[in-house]
C-alpha cells in the first residue's frame, strides 16, 4: 500500500478539484462574484487554484468516500471533524478556499475565508503528517521562481495574491502563524534579501520586529516596506496600483532604523532627559555591529535623522563598548 504521505497528498489535491469545482457551480456564484468584487481575475483564480467549499455541511466527505477512502485515512487530512450524532462533517463550510502549496506544487493543506463579517475569518488546516505550518510559505511555489534578487514576506493570502496579480510574483506569505526560523531558512534557499511588508498596524509592526532578528538570524537581509496610511499590500495596491507600490518597495527602509524609529516613539525630544536616554539606547543597539566601518556608516544615518553629532555618538558607543 502506498505510503500515508502519499495517500494525504492525493487527498489534498482532490479536495482542491473539488473546491474549485464548486466555484464554477450555481451555488458557486456567491463566491465567484466575491473573488471579482475584490478584483481578481480569472487567470489570477486559476492560478492560486482558488475554491468555494460548496453548500453542504459533508460534500467534500461524500466525495471522497465515492472515491473509496475510509473514515481512518479521512480523518489524517484534517479536513473532518467527528460529530458524535451526525458523523464525519466537513471542517470547511460555506468559505472560499485557498489551497496551499509546497514548493513541488503539492497541495499540503487549506486556508478558507468566510464572505461576510463573521468570525473567524479565515480558518486553516491543522498540522497534518504532510502540513507543517513552520516550514511552508504561501506562494513560494511560485515566487521560487522569480528572477528578482529579493523576496517579499507578507501576512495573508489575500496580499500574496494581490502582489502576484500586479506582477510581485516574488511575494510570500507564513500561514497564520508567526515567522519562524524554518521560513527563514527556506526563503534564504532562494534570496540574500528579504522585504517586509506586514500590515501598518500595531500588530503588523511587533510581527516585523519579531520578524528581524528571526531573518538575520538565517542570513537574510531584511528590510520594511511602509504602506501607510493602506492596512496592507492589497489595500495599497487597490488604492494606488503597482507603480506606487514599486516605489514603496524601492524606498524599503533598513532595517536597523526601522528599529530605531519604532524606539524613538518611546522617547520625548523636548525633554533632554528623554532624548539623552534615546541617545543612550541607539548606542547600545549600535554595539551590535562589531565591525567598525558598519558601525561608523549607522552612526553617520543615525546621527543625520536624530540631530546628534557623529562623534558625540561614536563617544558613547566606545565607552559602552569599554565598560559593557
Ligand atoms: N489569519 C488566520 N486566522 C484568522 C485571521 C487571520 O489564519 N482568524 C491569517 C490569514 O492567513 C490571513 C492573515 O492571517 O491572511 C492576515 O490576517 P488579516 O490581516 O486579518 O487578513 P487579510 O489577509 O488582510 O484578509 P482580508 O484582506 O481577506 O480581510
Ligand atoms: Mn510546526
Ligand atoms: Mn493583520
Ligand atoms: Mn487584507
Ligand atoms: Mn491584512
Amino acid at each position: 500500500a502506498a505510503d500515508l504521505k502519499t495517500i494525504l497528498l492525493e487527498i489534498n489535491k482532490k479536495a482542491a478539484a473539488y473546491y474549485y469545482y464548486q466555484l464554477r457551480q450555481e451555488t458557486g456564484k456567491k463566491a465567484l462574484e466575491y473573488l471579482q468584487k475584490r478584483e481578481l481575475s480569472e487567470e489570477t483564480i486559476k492560478a492560486f487554484g482558488l475554491g468555494y467549499t460548496g453548500n453542504y455541511s459533508d460534500g467534500l466527505y461524500r466525495y471522497l468516500k465515492s472515491k473509496g477512502y475510509s473514515d481512518q485515512i479521512l480523518k489524517e487530512a484534517g479536513l473532518f471533524f467527528f460529530d458524535e450524532r451526525q458523523g464525519m462533517k466537513d471542517k470547511f463550510w460555506n468559505r472560499v478556499m485557498f489551497p496551499i502549496m509546497d514548493v513541488n506544487n503539492r497541495v499540503i493543506g487549506f486556508g478558507g475565508r468566510v464572505m461576510g463579517d463573521a468570525q473567524p475569518k479565515y480558518m486553516n488546516s491543522p498540522e497534518t503528517k504532510i502540513f507543517d505550518k513552520s516550514r511552508n510559505l504561501y506562494g513560494l511555489n511560485i515566487a521560487r521562481r522569480t528572477r528578482k534578487n529579493y523576496l517579499i514576506i507578507c501576512e495573508g493570502y489575500m496580499d500574496v495574491i494581490s502582489m502576484h496579480q500586479a506582477g510581485f510574483t516574488n511575494a510570500v506569505a507564513s500561514l497564520g502563524t508567526a515567522l519562524t526560523s524554518g521560513h527563514a531558512s527556506l526563503m534564504r534557499r532562494y534570496t540574500k534579501e528579504v522585504l517586509l511588508t506586514y500590515d501598518s498596524d500595531e500588530a503588523g509592526q511587533k510581527a516585523a520586529l519579531r520578524g528581524i532578528p528571526i531573518l538575520r538570524g538565517a542570513g537574510l537581509r531584511p528590510k520594511v516596506v511602509n504602506l501607510a496610511p493602506y492596512k496592507d499590500p492589497d489595500e495599497f495596491i487597490k488604492a494606488e496600483g503597482m507603480e506606487a507600490f514599486e516605489k514603496r518597495l524601492e524606498n524599503a527602509m533598513n532595517y536597523f532604523l526601522f528599529e530605531v524609529q519604532v524606539l524613538e516613539k518611546e522617547y520625548d525630544f523636548n525633554d533632554p532627559e528623554s532624548k539623552t536616554e534615546f541617545y543612550r539606547a541607539i548606542a547600545e543597539k549600535l554595539l551590535e555591529f562589531p565591525e567598525e566601518l558598519e558601525r561608523n556608516n549607522y552612526i553617520e544615518s543615525i546621527s543625520k535623522k536624530y540631530q546628534i553629532l557623529p562623534e558625540d555618538l561614536r563617544r558613547m558607543v566606545n565607552n559602552m563598548a569599554l565598560s559593557g
